[in-house]
C-alpha cells in the first residue's frame, strides 16, 4: 500500500516527505480553502506541492469546473503545472466525458467522491488512472464506509481496465476520506492501493503505547549500561 498526504498545507507535506515514506498528495478546494488559499495563487501553490514532493509523486489537483468541455480546459491547464499533476474530477456525467478526453491527452485523472461499485466500475471505463471511493463520509451518515470501499475494490480487481487509462496503467484505488489508522489497517487489509491520509492520521500511524514503553524501559536500561 502506498500512502498520499491529504492536505495542502505546504508544512505538513515538507515534513510528511521528510519521514520517507510518501507517494503522493491529494487536495480538494475544501483542503485549499482551509489554508487560507487563494484563486490566483491556485496553480502556483500547487506548483510548489509538486516541487517539495518530486517528480515520481503524483500530486491531485482539483478541477471546479462543471461541464465537460470547461473541465478538459482546466484539467489540460492543470495538467502544464508540472509532470506529475494529476487531475482531480468529480464522478458525474460531465466529470466521466471529460476524464475520457483528459485520457486521450494522456492527463492522468483521479476520480474523486465515488461512493458506490457502479461509479468506480464507470469512473474506471472512462480512463481514470486513480479512483477515491470515500469512507469517512458514509460513516458521518450511519453507514459502513469500509463494507463500501472493500466492494468497490473487490469489483475493480475483477476486471482488466488498463486498455481505458491514459497510459495502459493498472487503475489504483485510493481510499479517501480516511479518519482513523484502523481505516488504514482495514484498507490494507483488504488490498487498498493507496490510502490517503490527513497529518494527524500519519502521526497516529507512526505511534503504538507498546512502542513507548519498551523505548522508555530500553532507555532505563541504557542508563545502567553507561553507569555500571
Ligand atoms: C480525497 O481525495 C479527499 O480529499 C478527502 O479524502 C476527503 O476527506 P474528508 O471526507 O475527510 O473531507
Amino acid at each position: 500500500m502506498k500512502f498520499f498526504l491529504d492536505t495542502a498545507d505546504l508544512n505538513e507535506i515538507e515534513e510528511a516527505a521528510s519521514w520517507g515514506a510518501l507517494a503522493g498528495v491529494t487536495t480538494n478546494p475544501s483542503l485549499y480553502a482551509k489554508i487560507g488559499g487563494k484563486l490566483g495563487d491556485f496553480h502556483d501553490h500547487m506548483k510548489k506541492i509538486c516541487e517539495i514532493v518530486g517528480p515520481d509523486c503524483p500530486v491531485s489537483a482539483e478541477s471546479v469546473a462543471m461541464t465537460r468541455d470547461e473541465i478538459v480546459a482546466d484539467g489540460l491547464k492543470l495538467a502544464e503545472i508540472a509532470p506529475n499533476i494529476v487531475v482531480k474530477v468529480p464522478t458525474m456525467v460531465e466529470g466521466l466525458a471529460a476524464t475520457k478526453e483528459l485520457a486521450k491527452h494522456e492527463v492522468p485523472v483521479n476520480m474523486t467522491l465515488c461512493f458506490s461499485v457502479p461509479q468506480a466500475l464507470l469512473a474506471a471505463r472512462a480512463g481514470a488512472r486513480y479512483i477515491s471511493p470515500f469512507i469517512g463520509r458514509f460513516d458521518d451518515i450511519s453507514d459502513d464506509g469500509l463494507a463500501q470501499v472493500a466492494n468497490i475494490i473487490d469489483a475493480i480487481n475483477n476486471y482488466d481496465f488498463t486498455d481505458c487509462t491514459c497510459k495502459g496503467e493498472k487503475v489504483e484505488i485510493i481510499a479517501a476520506s480516511i479518519r482513523s489508522a484502523n481505516h488504514v489497517t482495514q484498507c490494507a487489509l483488504m488490498g487498498a492501493d493507496i490510502a490517503t491520509v490527513p497529518f494527524g492520521v500519519l502521526k497516529k500511524m507512526v505511534q503504538h503505547p507498546l512502542t513507548d514503553r519498551g523505548l522508555e524501559s530500553f532507555m532505563k536500561d541504557w542508563e545502567k549500561v553507561q553507569n555500571a
